[in-house]
């Protein structure tokens, strides 16, 4: 019978983990077995005894785990776990393959067919295995209660027998997933909300959800791809966006900043001299971090004080609320498993399925990621050998 396993990341420092009990019952409902490292969902709040009842086999520590034919991570294994895999297993999780070198090496010299959850495409029939937005919705969400546990602030407007408070004016720089939500949830606190997206096509997202778009005078009429993400701008475009910008940031008591572009670092879009405008006990919550961060002064991983205005680098945001995102994450997760599964409970790689292919990193001890090759300097498709360049 094909083995499921599910990996404890606590020394991969995640607490969230890839399956949840439910998600086992719907796995064994495809005539797998399902196992599962001991305490691999403890952080997130489900207890060893909470998957066996579901149907899982609760084993003592990862070697068993590494033996199985498929294995569920949230985040990127170490290279050396990944070495403990068994040559043809498959490997599905946030795989970060356009970043990851190391990580595409190791899956190549283990023979591990590397799936990369981020990797699934933004189409109708993905949408439920879209892993960047079940866990961008809860980083926008988490963003804003950062910046309101920081701020000196209050939110709403109060109007009370001691006076008037005014509410807190907050920018979101980039309106996807994260930052739509970012929205939602400070207009729910009662900001006054207003944001930016290169992407045109956002302008009514944002205002659908009461949200005032600041329009630049900038020509973005080319800014999305056909896959609906934002293209890389030219400096010049972002030199003109900073300081378009600028006074909006100024104005603003918090900024949340979620920019991103597929496969390369974080556009800089607040510069040091644009949070020296800013008012002391203003807020800066950079989403972007883990790519470098949207701020300038942004150091990932790291809150810090500049001049009074507090700057938030946190890295893996949706970590932070690890029950409801292992609850997402694990559906997108049990979602795309089940076009791989057969009714009889046979695992098959097909890569004539469009998602099966986009997410598809390495297979058979090679790179087969088109998307992956074109990003990373060192490796081409098909072959996996190094570049002579
Ligand atoms: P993302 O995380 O890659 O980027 C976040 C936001 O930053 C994007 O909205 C992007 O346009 C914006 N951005 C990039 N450069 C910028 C700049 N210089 N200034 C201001 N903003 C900048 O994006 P995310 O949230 O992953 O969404 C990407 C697209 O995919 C969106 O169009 C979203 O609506 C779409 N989508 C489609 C789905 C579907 O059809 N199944 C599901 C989820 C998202």
């Amino acid at each position: 019978m094909l083995q499921i396993g599910v990996l404890n990341q606590e020394s991969d420092n995640e607490s969230r983990v890839a399956l949840v009990p439910a998600g086992v019952k719907k796995l064994k409902a495809l005539s797998v077995d399902v196992l599962v490292e001991s305490g691999a969902g403890l952080r997130a709040g489900f207890a060893d005894a909470d998957y066996s009842a579901a149907g899982a086999m609760i084993v003592p520590d990862a070697s068993a785990v590494h033996a199985c034919d498929v294995i569920l991570a949230v985040r990127q294994p170490s290279v050396a776990r990944i070495a403990r895999f068994r040559a043809g297993a498959a490997l599905i999780g946030l795989l970060s393959p356009l970043a990851d070198q190391a990580l595409v090496d190791a899956l190549i010299n283990s023979n591990v067919s590397g799936l990369a959850m981020e990797l699934v495409p933004r189409i109708t029939r993905a949408q439920s295995m879209d892993a960047l937005s079940s866990q961008g919705n809860i980083a926008g969400y988490k963003a804003v209660l950062l910046a309101a546990a920081v701020s000196p602030r209050i939110f709403p407007m109060l109007m009370t027998a001691a006076g008037t408070l005014q509410p807190t004016k907050l920018f979101v720089i980039g309106a996807g997933v994260a930052g739509l939500q970012a929205i939602s949830t400070a207009k729910r606190l009662g900001a006054v909300v207003s944001a930016y997206d290169v992407r045109p096509a956002v302008k009514e997202q944002v205002q659908s959800v009461g949200a005032r778009f600041i329009e630049l005078p900038i020509d973005t009429a080319d800014a999305q791809d056909k896959g609906g993400y934002a293209k890389a701008q030219s400096e010049e475009t972002l030199v003109r966006q900073r300081a378009l910008m600028a006074k909006t940031i100024a104005e603003s008591d918090v900024v949340i900043s979620t920019a991103l572009v597929p496969g390369k670092p974080a556009p800089k879009l607040v510069p040091a001299d644009a949070v020296a405008q800013m008012k002391i006990g203003s807020v800066i919550v950079d989403l972007a971090a883990e790519r470098g961060g949207n701020c300038e002064l942004t150091q990932p991983g790291q809150t810090i004080d500049h001049n009074g205005v507090t700057i938030i680098g946190i890295e893996n945001l949706a970590g932070t609320v690890p029950l409801h995102a292992s609850q997402v994450y694990s559906s997108n997760v049990v979602n795309l498993l089940s076009v791989m599964i057969d009714k009889q409970g046979a695992f098959k790689i097909d890569t004539a399925d469009e998602i099966i292919k986009a997410v598809l990193v390495c297979h058979n001890g090679q790179l087969v990621n088109e998307m992956v090759a074109g990003t990373l300097p060192a490796v081409s498709v098909e072959t996996g050998l190094q570049k002579s360049e």
